[in-house]
């Protein structure tokens, strides 16, 4: 997937990445960097100014009206407040099957939900109540439920659990990762929290100021972050998890590192010349490091 831009000012700039079909890529990244419009734009929720996202060898960027209405149940964004994914005034059963109603898939409604509550230990009788009369964790489940009984071909969940209690976190996302082992579809998480990223994710990449600082298998990237951003978001993570407050910061029109002004190792071309994520499987955006 690539974004190209103009000079503008843009809230994601230059990112590229792809995903395989067995995997959780996780982005992560401080409050601002621009995860939400990314994962927006990977649902085409928000029109990118330019690139591409593919899916398999369809150019989902290039689909347009009806053909974009049709294709619209196949990208399915799990949002942070669950109570905001639901209609109010709608019973919970109602809800869970509006997807499938409204794609024209109604002949798949009765076995789906049988099967997708079984399978997803939805709970039988809260599908009569309306959202304000179940836990949020229940209805998290409920809208994780409607966007996989659309049988999408890219999830996009944007920090699924940030505003459910500690208490159910936890099975929130096992239930992800279970859905994602059993049924193979390509998701993206968005989280600001390292360690969410580092349980669920096989690949991640970390983004500040609407880029990819840097890129690569999990493991390798939080036991051996190159850039300077990663090493600071994983020491904050680490030791000043209670206190760390993340410095909103204004997205950027300059051509610079997007670190430049907090960086150690900050040379003057880093503040005047872009530099492009470079490497193998682990990719770093970070002069310093490429160059040595
Ligand atoms: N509708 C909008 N109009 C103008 N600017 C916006 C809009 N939505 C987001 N932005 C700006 O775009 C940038 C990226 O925002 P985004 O919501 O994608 O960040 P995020 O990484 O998801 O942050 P958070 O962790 O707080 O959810 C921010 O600087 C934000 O202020
Ligand atoms: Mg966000």
């Amino acid at each position: 997937m690539v974004f190209l831009h103009k000079a503008e000012v843009h809230a994601v700039r230059d990112v590229s990445f792809s995903i395989k079909r067995d995997e959780i890529f996780g982005l992560v990244g401080e409050s601002g960097c621009g995860k939400t419009t990314l994962g927006k734009m990977l649902v085409r929720l928000l029109e990118p100014t330019g690139g591409r996202v593919k899916i398999g060898d369809l150019d989902v960027t290039s689909l347009r009206g009806s053909e974009l209405q049709r294709y619209w149940p196949n990208l399915q964004m799990i949002f942070q407040d669950p109570r905001s994914s639901l209609n109010p005034r709608m019973r919970i059963g109602d809800s869970l099957v509006e997807g499938l109603r409204l794609s024209g898939r109604r002949d798949l409604i009765e076995d789906t939900v049988q099967e997708i509550i079984r399978s997803m230990n939805i709970r039988e009788e809260i599908l009569n109540r309306y959202p304000h009369e179940v836990s949020g964790g229940e209805i998290q489940r409920i809208v994780i439920a409607r966007a996989i009984s659309l049988n999408p071909k890219l999830i996009v969940a944007d920090e699924p659990t940030s505003n459910l209690d500690l208490s159910v976190q936890a099975q929130i996302l096992t239930l992800i990762k279970n859905i994602h082992k059993e049924r193979s579809i390509p998701c993206v998480l968005i989280s600001h929290d390292i360690e969410v990223v580092q349980w669920m994710c096989d690949r991640i990449a970390v983004m500040l100021r609407g880029r990819i600082v840097e890129e690569g298998p999990t493991d390798d990237v939080i036991h051996n972050p190159l850039h300077p951003y990663t090493r600071e978001l994983i020491n904050a993570s680490s030791f000043c998890r209670e206190t760390t407050e993340y410095q909103e910061v204004s997205q950027t029109t300059d051509k610079g590192c997007p670190y430049a002004e907090r960086c150690a190792m900050v040379k003057q071309e880093c503040r005047s010349s872009e530099v492009q994520l470079k490497g193998g499987i682990h990719k770093v955006a970070c002069r310093a490091v490429i160059e040595g």
